[in-house]
């Protein structure tokens, strides 16, 4: 089945990233051959493009517009900083979601894919390993916002009947992009090839009874930040990629014998 899909923040770096792996059927290396076709709807402040639609989130009765006719959102429209202060967090992060979620709800939209962050936990120690039925503990008042998001999308889903994923994206990066990279860096690192497999995955996963899941967006990393179970089998994610390989963070093998 084909889906109309409304891409937030489409003209960003993860919108650009996942709208090339939906448009790459050819190109199996970068998406698999049988990722679903989907109609897609980009949006962003500014138009782009044939599919583009002018969209700022903070405009309610914008988003009611770009809501007509879709069965899924993905809400990647953000300040994306972490060290961005709540009077710019609050119009975009808060409002803005709100909005989306509001206008997705009254249109009958399916499904909502927020792109909630690994800020959202970040306050936890670097060596505790976060899973998904943590309580949040938000770093900074950017992660507070994605928990808020994450409490928005399950009010939607358990009040609302309107299913929600709250994806907790990790280190989104391109390795020939990158130059520093600390142990959490690596640790919560995500590929754009699984992070694209990972939102197809909330797109199109039968989420079951429970209408809401929050899904963990890392790769197959040798050392997890974030616990990938649940989002394993609830999702069907299969990432693929690992930082410390990518990265050739030389981890020795004690369980051979030395020469
Ligand atoms: N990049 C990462 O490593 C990372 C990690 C965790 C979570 N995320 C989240 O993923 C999403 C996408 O991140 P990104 O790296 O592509 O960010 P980005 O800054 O590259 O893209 C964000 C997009 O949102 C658009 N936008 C901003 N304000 C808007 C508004 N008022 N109305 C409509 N569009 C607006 C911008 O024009 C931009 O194209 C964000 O929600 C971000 O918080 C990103």
């Amino acid at each position: 089945m084909s889906r109309t899909v409304l891409i937030t923040g489409a003209a960003g770096r993860i919108g650009s990233a996942l709208v090339k792996y939906l448009d790459s059927h050819d190109a199996p290396r970068y998406a698999p051959r049988d990722a679903p076709r989907y109609a897609l709807r980009l949006a962003d402040l500014e138009v782009a493009g044939e599919r583009g639609v002018a969209l700022d989130v903070t405009d309610l009765s914008a988003c009611r517009k770009a809501c007509e006719g879709i069965d899924t959102v993905v809400h990647l429209a953000a300040v994306a900083s972490p060290d961005a202060p709540f009077d710019e967090i609050l119009p975009v992060n808060i409002s803005g979601t709100y909005n989306v979620f509001r206008a997705a709800s009254d249109a009958g939209v399916r499904r909502v894919v927020f792109a909630s962050s690994a800020q959202a936990i970040e306050g936890y120690p670097l060596d505790v390993q976060v899973s998904s039925g943590m309580p949040v503990r938000p770093k900074n008042i950017y992660g507070v916002s994605k928990a808020f998001g994450e409490a928005l999308a399950a009010h939607f889903a358990y009040q609302q009947g309107l299913e929600a994923v709250a994806v907790r994206i990790g280190a989104f990066e391109y390795p020939h992009e990158w130059k520093r990279m600390g142990a959490r860096d690596l640790s919560a690192w995500v590929s754009p090839e699984d992070l694209c497999a990972l939102l197809v995955r909330c797109i199109e996963a039968d989420l079951g009874k429970e209408p809401f899941a929050i899904a963990h967006g890392i790769s197959d990393n040798r050392f997890k930040r974030l616990d990938l179970t649940d989002t394993r089998a609830r999702l069907g994610y299969a990432p693929t990629a690992d930082a410390f390989a990518v990265w050739q963070v030389g981890l020795c093998d004690t369980s051979e014998p030395v020469g």
